[in-house]
């Protein structure tokens, strides 16, 4: 699948939008993530922290659980956004390695494009084998 430029800007409106809900008490680090699904369907999801540190959730995961708790189990595209609000975005928020393994398990590692973005206009775009290289996924 080819994503227009246009449906980049989408993912990453989508995704900052999403950020502004991300609860974030214990890290202030506030995260927000937007899936695009075979079904055309958009997804968005923050990180959900907790007084019991580990429970915390990721930003891509909740967009996950969304998704396929709403039936969609196939993905083509995530963009993740994320940072202090005290310093604005000013890194890219790369996702992290069970995010990582869990988007696995919904796509094509060489198909999942994931974004990873400052703006709409500035982002770095990767596949998923790029960033989980040699992975163990489903078809195993
Ligand atoms: N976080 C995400 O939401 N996604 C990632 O891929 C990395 C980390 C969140 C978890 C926690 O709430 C905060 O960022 C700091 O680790």
């Amino acid at each position: 699948m080819t994503l227009t430029d246009e449906t980049k800007k989408i993912l990453i409106e989508k995704a900052l939008e999403a950020r502004k809900k991300a609860y974030a008490p214990y890290s202030e680090y506030k995260v927000g993530a937007c899936i695009l699904t075979s079904n055309g369907n958009y997804f968005t999801g923050c990180n959900v922290e907790n007084a019991s540190y580990g429970a915390t959730n990721c930003a891509e995961r909740t967009a996950t659980f969304k998704a396929v708790s709403e039936g969609d189990t196939k993905f083509y595209a995530i963009a993740i956004v994320g940072g202090r609000d005290i310093d604005g975005i000013v890194s890219y928020a790369y996702p992290c390695g069970v995010c990582r393994q869990v988007l696995r398990e919904f796509s094509d590692p060489k198909e999942m494009i994931i974004l990873v973005g400052k703006s709409t206009d500035d982002y770095k775009e990767y596949t998923l084998e790029e960033l989980l290289p040699d992975s163990f996924g489903p078809d195993f």
